[in-house]
């Protein structure tokens, strides 16, 4: 939520900076704002509204920074919109994070006489870096100022005078891009990937300073650290848009793709988490949204096809579960970013229980990846969509690869997925997409859209609402098969659109659930490999078994798509959210 860049070098620094908080929109997009500085003075351009829809403003200078709001503290405003700065217009931040004490901190600001222009909670951070440069020097002062903040954190500080900038991190993400003669900082790697591919992954607590170089490499207790440089596997092309005019497009087009590089995996690693799954005395999946039904989808396949009991528990709900943790409990936290806020607490909190942590994660160098005993990554590239559509499919796969390896069957298991490659292909093909928007027209001005499965299609149903209700804003809920009985079907009236997700050892009942909505005037869409006389409208999928909910989903990311872009929605920037949630 929010994002950060910071760009000191040898070139102009506001056109790299424009084009890097474009890259950085999917995290938050309700306000921007720039700052470079000259070494005489700071040149500040704010405004509400996506930086994707405005023109870069010249802002002369070799060192600055931009951000791209989600707002938290404060409305949407101008005037709220980072960067802020200090009472003399000499100190400038962008932050990305929330400080929790910053009511107090303003308190004792306004009484020494500091004057705030915003509401917001980033802005004390400039103003106590003033008030402690009345006696320190610049990097004690943000030193200083950084160790009284609590709350999440990445910053990036320019001091005009000095002709230096800051950048700091505590539990919020924060990378540095090493360029020739040029340095970069950003929420995430996409920003400044056309500059350069070598990055060093900043830890919690570290603070840099630049100055030319990387003057001071510290933490907050003042330790000096080393961290190293890493080469990113990821290419510029991947983060970008290209003939797609959606990045939500392109991501599901490239799933048969990611199918492939998510089995590429070393089965060495994958047989070592197998053995401890075997091994271990409880075993829960951990996840929040997308990557939480991905983790139930798997809790099915591995009861199936592996004969073994996993818990899914999502972020958020997961430390009330810290009774039941002892240190042979295994714990494999599943996360695209790396950074969202409550699967990390649960990783914390199952470390403090003395249990393992695996995460299966898709950024590299993300905090996730460093806080857990292992990792594996799922080699989706980047994802840049706010709805997660081809992560989704690469922890289905992971995940479903790891349930083979626990029965010894890992080949097999890697083989029947590769076969998938075809299908998945066709699956997102332009011919599909024809067929998908033909059905978005007949439900788009629909408010309600009902999606059941049984079993293994339960879970495939849940994400398939959730992309629905997230981009297109229409309200659309998943049910189990067997609990419409329960209560849901009162809902039903006529022309109401319910979705079913069919599979041979499912198909008679979740058939019978149709007809129960269809003699009630639903209208019925099956999704599945063969038609059926109850369906109004009928979505094939080939024939996969166990594996169907890998080909299943795909046609439902298509659906939200086209239901978004024909109710005039912008698919990558869904209202009120952001990729990356890093607050609890
Ligand atoms: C929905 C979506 C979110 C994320 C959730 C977890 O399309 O993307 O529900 O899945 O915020 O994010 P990660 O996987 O980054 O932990």
């Amino acid at each position: 939520m929010c994002g950060i860049v910071g760009y000191l070098g040898k070139k102009e620094a506001a056109p790299i900076l424009f084009e890097a908080l474009k890259k950085l929109e999917y995290r938050g997009y309700d306000s921007y704002g720039f700052a470079t500085s000259d070494g005489s003075k700071i040149w500040l351009d704010k405004s509400t509204g996506k930086i994707s829809e405005t023109k870069p403003k010249e802002l002369p200078g070799k060192i600055g920074i931009a951000h791209t709001r989600w707002a938290t503290h404060g409305g949407v405003t101008a005037e709220n919109a980072h960067p802020h700065t200090d009472c003399n217009g000499e100190i400038v931040v962008v932050h990305n994070g929330i400080i929790e004490n910053y009511q107090e901190l303003r308190k004792e600001l306004l009484d020494k006489g500091h004057e705030f222009k915003s509401e917001t909670d980033t802005e004390i951070i400039p103003h106590l870096i003033e008030e402690y440069m009345k006696e320190n020097d610049f990097a004690t002062s943000v030193v200083k100022t950084l160790n009284r903040l609590e709350g999440s954190f990445a910053v990036a500080i320019v001091n005009v005078k000095a002709n230096k900038m800051t950048v700091a991190r505590k539990g919020s993400p924060l990378v540095l891009g090493i360029g020739k003669d040029e340095y970069f900082v950003a929420s995430d790697i996409p920003a400044f990937l056309e500059h350069t591919k070598q990055v060093m992954y900043l830890h919690d607590g570290d603070i840099v300073t630049f100055d030319g170089g990387i003057e001071v490499f510290s933490t907050l207790e003042g330790k000096k650290v080393e961290r190293k440089i890493d080469t990113v596997a990821w290419d510029a092309e991947q983060a970008m848009k290209g003939e797609f005019e959606h990045y939500m497009l392109k991501e599901i087009s490239e799933q048969a793709d990611v199918i492939k590089r998510a089995i590429s995996q070393d089965s060495k690693e994958i047989m070592d988490i197998a053995r401890q799954i075997n091994e271990a005395k409880g075993i829960f999946l951990v996840a929040c949204g997308t990557a939480s039904y991905a983790c139930t989808s798997a809790s099915y396949f591995f009861s199936k096809v592996a004969g073994k009991h996993i818990n899914v528990v999502l972020g958020s709900e997961f430390p009330y579960y810290k009774h039941f943790l002892t240190p042979k409990t295994l714990v494999i936290a599943v996360s695209q970013s790396g950074e969202t806020a409550d699967t990390l607490e649960s990783v914390r909190v199952a470390k403090e229980a003395g249990a393992r942590v695996i995460s299966l994660v898709n950024v590299m160098g993300s905090t996730l990846m460093r806080e857990s005993d292992q990792h594996l990554l799922l080699n989706a590239g980047p994802e840049i969509g706010v709805a997660s559509t081809k992560v989704y499919t690469a922890m289905l796969v992971v995940l479903y690869l790891l349930a083979y390896a626990t029965i010894g069957k890992f080949d097999e298991g890697r083989k029947k997925i590769r076969r998938l490659y075809l299908d998945v292909y066709k699956l997102t093909s332009a011919t599909m997409r024809k067929n998908i928007k033909a059905l978005a027209e007949k439900i788009k001005s629909r408010d309600h859209l009902f999606l059941l499965g049984r079993g293994h299609q339960y879970p495939t149903a849940e994400e398939a609402a959730l992309k629905v209700k997230e981009i297109s804003y229409i309200h659309a809920e998943s049910f189990a098969g067997g609990e419409l009985k329960h209560g849901p079907i009162a809902l039903i009236e006529k022309g109401t659109p319910a979705i079913f997700f069919v599979s041979p050892d499912n198909e008679k009942e979740i058939i019978s659930n149709a007809s129960e909505i269809k003699a009630r005037g639903g209208f019925v869409v099956g999704v599945g490999s063969k038609n059926n006389e109850v369906f109004d409208f009928w979505i094939k999928t080939p024939e996969a078994g166990d594996l169907n909910p890998i080909l299943q989903i795909i046609p439902m990311q298509l659906l939200a798509y086209e239901l978004a872009v024909l109710r005039g929605c912008n698919p990558d920037m869904p209202r009120n959210l952001a990729k990356s949630v890093t607050v609890k």
